[in-house]
């Protein structure tokens, strides 16, 4: 089976997947965080979060809390169709979204069996009298029983990684290097999903680490940029 990038809507293409034809799902969905009160939340994303004027805006952030859970739910049921047993699921997510998160992941049908931290170093924007923002979490658990016979290798509970402007090429672009490590959860050489793939950074990831892959992207200008990274590869 190719790799291959599918521009358009998670929720409609999914279904077109072959079902039990991949070996981990890892994604950074929209977070529909960025804001305290829910007038905040809805503002779009190049409004909510920093570096606005670097990156073009996306889709999908706007959720309520009610409406993002339902959301999450949903696109992870077809995922779970799509996953081999004892396959892995990554779910990048934010300190708003954590406890929504874990609800989305099992009330989909995966076990939930941890948290990773991304801790984006010092680097992060300080403020005086607070603890500095400095991790976002990625969410992990696997369809059913996850054996530990998997060809896999052990992995750390911290990845620390900094954001450097070189690298990133998306409002929300996680560094490439984190992501060469969170995808080597993957059984070795397996199929990796990521449904929402921005920039392209897991996919990039999944290349360099000798993984096989599929993505989507519904805004057109972060498809188009994958496609250029994955051409430059
Ligand atoms: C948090 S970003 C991913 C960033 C990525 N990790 C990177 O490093 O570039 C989420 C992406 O999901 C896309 N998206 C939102 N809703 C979508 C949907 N229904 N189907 C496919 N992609 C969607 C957005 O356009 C956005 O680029």
């Amino acid at each position: 089976m190719e790799n291959q990038l599918l521009q358009g809507d998670a929720l409609k293409l999914l279904p077109t997947l072959e079902a039990g034809s991949f070996d981990a799902l890892i994604t950074d969905p929209p977070y529909a965080s960025g804001g305290v009160h829910a007038g905040a939340r809805q503002r779009s994303p190049a409004q909510k979060y920093l570096d606005s004027n670097l990156h073009a805006d996306f889709v999908g952030d706007e959720r309520d809390q009610r409406s993002h859970l339902q959301w999450m739910v949903l696109w992870l049921s077809e995922c779970v169709r799509l996953l081999k047993d004892g396959a892995p699921v990554c779910l990048f997510t934010d300190w708003r979204q954590l406890p929504l998160t874990t609800d989305a992941l099992q009330a989909a049908g995966f076990t939930w069996r941890g948290i990773v931290v991304w801790d984006k170093t010092e680097g992060v924007r300080p403020q005086l009298g607070r603890f500095r923002n400095q991790a976002e979490y990625v969410v992990w658990g696997s369809k059913g029983a996850m054996p530990l016979t998997r060809r896999a290798p052990v992995l750390p509970g911290v990845i620390r990684a900094k954001v450097l402007k070189s690298d990133k090429l998306h409002l929300t672009g996680k560094p490439t290097e984190l992501m060469r490590q969170v995808v080597r959860i993957c059984e070795e050489g397996g199929r990796i999903l990521d449904p929402f793939a921005g920039s392209g950074t897991t996919l990039v990831a999944a290349q360099l680490e000798g993984y096989r892959w599929v993505g989507c992207e519904l805004t057109q200008h972060y498809a188009d940029v994958t496609r250029q990274r994955l051409a430059a590869l």
